[in-house]
């Protein structure tokens, strides 16, 4: 992995940059026709995603970015943008951040995320001299799951019925990973 300028590359086919006005529409449209499948586990997709909204959401990530709170960027693969990923949250106090994302549906099954995930966790601990990375999933979203579990977090807890999507509530799993347990040249086979 390296970075320049605010763009981080994962590797050869993967890179994740900072969310910036000028990517707004193409961002917008991906939303869009994803977002029936986004509907399934997200929350903020039940409402109706409007250029408007897409273009405020990336204005607060980059404000967010900026103060220290969060850093949201979009995901890119071989060229083509696929998706986000991020620390929606962050606190230098706590000396954590937590990883949040979502892919395109017709990218799913290829390592995305999951090689993302792993730089993203690699630059809070090695970059940023983080203790710690939480990721949070519903208990029936075992895609999302997968992606933690594949990395080797540890799975800490349980909020019981936190997340509301399609008028269902399902529990909050919680996962944790600290910089003392971070091996990812280890953490799973498949990785490349
Ligand atoms: C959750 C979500 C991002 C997971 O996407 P995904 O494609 O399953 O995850 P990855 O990109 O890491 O791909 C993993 C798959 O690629 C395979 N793979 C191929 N090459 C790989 C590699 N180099 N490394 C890891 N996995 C690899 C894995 O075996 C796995 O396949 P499987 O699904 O058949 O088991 C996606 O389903 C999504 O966007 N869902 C809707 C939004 C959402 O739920 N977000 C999370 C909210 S908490």
């Amino acid at each position: 992995m390296s970075t320049l300028g605010l763009c981080i590359r994962v590797d050869d086919e993967i890179e994740l940059r900072l969310h910036e006005l000028r990517y707004a529409e193409a961002y917008h449209a991906l939303v869009v026709r994803n977002i029936e499948h986004l509907r399934e586990w997200m929350p903020w997709a039940a409402e109706e995603q409007t250029l408007e909204g897409i273009k405020n959401f990336m204005s607060s990530s980059m404000h967010r970015f900026a103060d220290g709170t969060g850093l949201p960027t979009n995901l890119w693969y071989r060229g083509q943008l696929v998706g986000s990923i991020g620390y929606p949250r962050m606190s230098w106090q706590a000396r954590q951040a937590e990883i949040g994302y979502w892919l395109d549906k017709d990218m799913q099954g290829k390592g995305i995320i999951t090689r993302a995930t792993k730089a993203l966790v690699t630059y809070a601990f090695e970059e940023l001299g983080l203790n710690k990375v939480e990721i949070h999933a519903a208990s029936g979203n075992y895609r999302s799951r997968a992606v933690p579990e594949r990395l080797g977090f540890r799975q800490e807890g349980t909020l019981r019925q936190t997340v509301w999507v399609n008028g269902q509530v399902y529990d909050m799993i919680i996962y944790g990973m600290l910089a003392s347990e971070w091996h990812p040249s280890t953490s799973t086979s498949v990785l490349s």
